[in-house]
């Protein structure tokens, strides 16, 4: 990235030729992109992140195709990351009307319930890759497969979004494999820079720009590239892309150690989320007596970097939409953690979590029952 920030600092519109060294670099990540995900790189457009990403297929594409007239029905799921649960939102406002697929208690939607959701007036359907809560992955191909039987039978014409921030590095991404048609990245969660994003769009996918203005991205995305960022994402994609299965069974091994040394040594810890099929990194867990922002912030003073998927606002508890939508009582869901593990996470990291969290645990449950009790 450096030398775009520093020596070839060209705009990649100007016609000047640092402008075109800027044009080609872009031209170049995109192509790199491309490869990583069996795409064309006339079909990779570079954003500045997932949520950017995912409003411009959800909006772009709904959009599109109502003012083509082939309806305004969306399917999407209820453990979308909000993201995609705020674009669908905003297309309500639109007038589009938007069907909420729950999941099991696993996480996992069904295709099933998927097909019945499937209407004349669908035009497009947006279902997450793999949750970047409970790690679980959706059964993208099989939905795929769903929407092309029905367009075989009906001739109904139905695009398919699918967010993959939470994917690559462990799971391979094929979008001819997966059969979408439209699929967001982000940067930051591969190892790139933050404030970038990739979307994915099949030619010919209908599309009305999000952002509108010049003519960058092939018309689709307007605005000044950020062309470091672009080629961070794309050599930090090819990176991940990389040892792919290698890297899954080091990380899963770490992660069931995590786990299995949690559930032995913490009294009333559950886990939440599938333990197959999902995400080897991550590992969604629940403590009896918790909430879980009081017990993050005495881990971060051991300097152990967890998240929740709850939210406190004017000290009313907002559970995880996710942990709710599988089932999860709210007592267990406000007291999740989210453990993400990394490349980079080693032995040690899990000994020190190992080691501190029990005590961790029994103090907080302490501190909130006297907290309860004045
Ligand atoms: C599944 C999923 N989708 C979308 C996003 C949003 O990506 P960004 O932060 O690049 O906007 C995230 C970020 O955590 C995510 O986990």
């Amino acid at each position: 990235m450096l030398p775009y920030l520093e020596e070839h600092f060209g705009n990649p519109s100007g016609l000047y030729r640092a402008g075109r060294e800027a044009q080609q670099a872009i031209d170049g990540a995109r192509t790199t992109v491309a490869g990583c995900i069996g795409a064309r790189p006339s079909e990779v457009l570079f954003t500045s992140g997932g949520t950017e990403s995912i409003n411009a297929a959800l909006c772009g594409i709904a959009y599109a195709m109502r003012r083509a007239g082939a309806g305004a029905h969306v399917i999407t799921t209820a453990i979308e990351h909000h993201g995609g649960l705020h674009s669908a939102q905003y297309l309500e406002e639109l007038g589009f009307d938007v069907s909420y697929l729950g999941c099991d208690s696993s996480g996992r939607v069904s295709v099933e319930e998927f097909r019945e959701a499937l209407r004349p007036d669908t035009v497009l359907a947006s279902v997450m890759l793999a949750n970047n809560e409970v790690g679980t992955i959706q059964p993208i191909e099989d939905i795929a497969e769903v929407i092309r039987a029905s367009a075989r039978e009906h001739g109904r014409r139905v695009m398919l979004h699918t967010d993959a921030v939470q994917a690559p590095g462990w799971v391979p991404l094929d979008v001819n494999a997966l059969g979408v048609d439209a699929l967001s990245l982000s940067g930051h969660k591969f190892g790139g820079p933050k404030g970038n994003g990739v979307l994915y769009l099949r030619r010919a996918t209908p599309f009305r720009p999000l952002i509108s203005g010049g003519g960058q991205e092939m018309q689709k995305r307007a605005g000044t590239e950020n062309v470091a960022g672009a080629i961070g994402t794309a050599a930090a994609l090819e990176l991940a892309n990389q040892g792919i299965a290698e890297r899954g069974a080091r990380v899963r091994a770490l992660r069931d150690r995590l786990r299995d040394g949690i559930l032995a040594t913490v009294p009333g810890s559950r886990t939440n989320g599938c333990q197959v099929n999902c995400l080897p990194n991550n590992l969604n867990i629940s403590f009896d007596g918790v909430e879980s922002d009081v017990l993050l912030e005495r881990l971060d003073q051991h300097e152990i970097a967890a998240s929740s998927g709850s939210a406190c606002s004017n000290s009313t508890w907002e559970p995880s939409h996710v942990l709710l939508a599988m089932g999860v009582p709210i007592r267990q869901a406000v007291g999740s953690l989210r453990f993400s593990l990394g490349e980079n996470t080693t032995d040690e990291d899990i000994d020190t979590v190992l080691r501190v969290l029990p005590a961790e645990v029994e103090s907080t449950r302490e501190h909130l029952a006297a907290r309860s009790a004045s």
